[in-house]
């Protein structure tokens, strides 16, 4: 059976990003064979406008039976003053929640062509490639008890860090399937050193790592030492595994090394399915950027490198992945950028679309 993908470009910009991945879908049924079984749904506000729902049980049966989500972005101020049980996001939020996508993954990845835009210096960036996977749907974002109670005389905020060892150990599977289609490296990192859940966080990534993946390099790192030698000399890392709240944290400094919002895939992995592949949700990690919406303008890179992702870690196919992304990094090299990645100097943008053709382009010459 030909690979299957549903495709909800949502709202905003993220139809207009999502036109430039469908490009490079039908690129690879003309020129590689290999054609993906598309179909489109709504989600979001224009889900909303149509169904009253920001995502139908239709649409939620489709997304569990595809090999891959492939999402654009949701909101817009239309939908900011709509009930909370309505709102766009919660089209995502049931999406991430009824798939189980326990594993959220955020590269940081440096075109050299972009070096100039991170916040560090130049040669610690250049060419920096890692992979962050945040376990998504536990840990003291959920765990019980919470809340705000009185206590004698005064009030007390309380959340609870709490992991099970099957939730510390299939996300950290999920890190180490990762590792094997790159690198074969993991760090994992806690706070063994001050917390309970950190120290059975440790003992289970090791043991999984001992029984099922002795193959692959394994480290711990305190996630504080972790966030300092993150920003000191990243590329000593490949995958980072981590909880709910330190992942949180790690994966926007991460991404920050590297650029610009318009760049950054991401893409969240539940259980595997019958046939093997996990199930995926792929985004960009930006939203549906109402002030640029409809202009032409939006940087269609995010999307695009998601659909990458899709690639390596859905279909098996890492070398087609490789070719996009060199695709993009051959157009980046050429000098083309989008307005948001332009510097206060400023220049002459390309048109969102320009930006798509010109990766074809690039696909075509590779
Ligand atoms: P945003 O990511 O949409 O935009 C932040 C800034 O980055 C804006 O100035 C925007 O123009 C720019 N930007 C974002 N993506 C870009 C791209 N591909 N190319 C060029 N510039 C880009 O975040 P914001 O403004 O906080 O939220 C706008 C709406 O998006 C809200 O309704 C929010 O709820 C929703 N949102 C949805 C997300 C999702 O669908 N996963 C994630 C974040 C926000
Ligand atoms: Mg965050």
């Amino acid at each position: 059976a030909n690979p299957s993908l549903l495709i909800l470009a949502g709202d905003g910009i993220g139809p207009e990003v999502m036109a430039e991945v469908k490009k490079i879908i039908g690129w690879f049924g003309t020129r590689r064979g290999v054609t993906f079984d598309v179909s489109e749904d709504l989600v979001g506000g224009c889900a909303y406008d149509a169904h009253g729902t920001p995502l139908t049980d239709a649409t939620m049966a489709k997304a569990q039976e595809v090999d891959a989500v492939l999402l654009g972005a949701v909101g817009g101020p239309k939908y900011d003053s709509l009930d909370f049980s309505v709102k766009p996001e919660r089209g995502l939020l049931r999406l991430r929640k009824e798939m189980d996508l326990y594993a959220n993954l955020r590269p940081a990845q440096c075109f050299d062509a972009l070096a100039d835009f991170s916040s560090l210096k130049k040669d610690v960036v250049a060419g920096l490639d890692i992979m962050i996977v945040r376990e998504l749907t536990s840990g003291v974002y959920f765990g019980e008890p919470r809340g705000i109670f009185t206590e004698g005389n005064e009030r007390v905020g309380i959340n609870t860090q709490r992991y099970t060892e099957s939730e510390i150990a299939r996300v950290s599977r999920s890190a180490f399937e990762l590792a094997r289609k790159r690198n074969n490296k993991v760090c994992s990192m806690e706070k063994a050193n001050v917390m309970e859940s950190g120290v059975l966080w440790r003992q289970v990534v090791q043991e999984v790592h001992d029984r099922e993946y002795p193959d692959v390099e394994l480290s711990h790192m305190y996630a504080d030492a972790g966030a300092m030698q993150l920003t000191r000399w990243p590329k000593q890392f490949d995958v980072i595994v981590t909880d709910n709240l330190f992942g949180d944290l790690l994966s926007d400094l991460a991404a920050m090394l590297t650029g610009s919002l318009g760049m950054l895939p991401s893409a969240s992995l539940g259980a595997p399915m019958a046939n093997g592949r996990p199930k995926a949700l792929y985004e960009p990690v930006h939203g549906s950027a109402p002030d640029i919406a409809g202009q032409g303008k939006a940087n269609p890179i995010a999307c695009i490198l998601s659909f990458a992702m899709a690639l390596r870690y859905s279909f098996d196919m890492g070398e087609d992945a490789t070719r996009v992304e060199k695709a993009v990094e051959k157009v980046l090299a050429d000098g083309l950028r989008t307005a948001d990645l332009m510097g206060p100097e400023g220049g002459s943008p390309v048109s969102t679309s320009a930006m798509g053709d010109a990766i074809i382009a690039a696909l075509d010459a590779s």
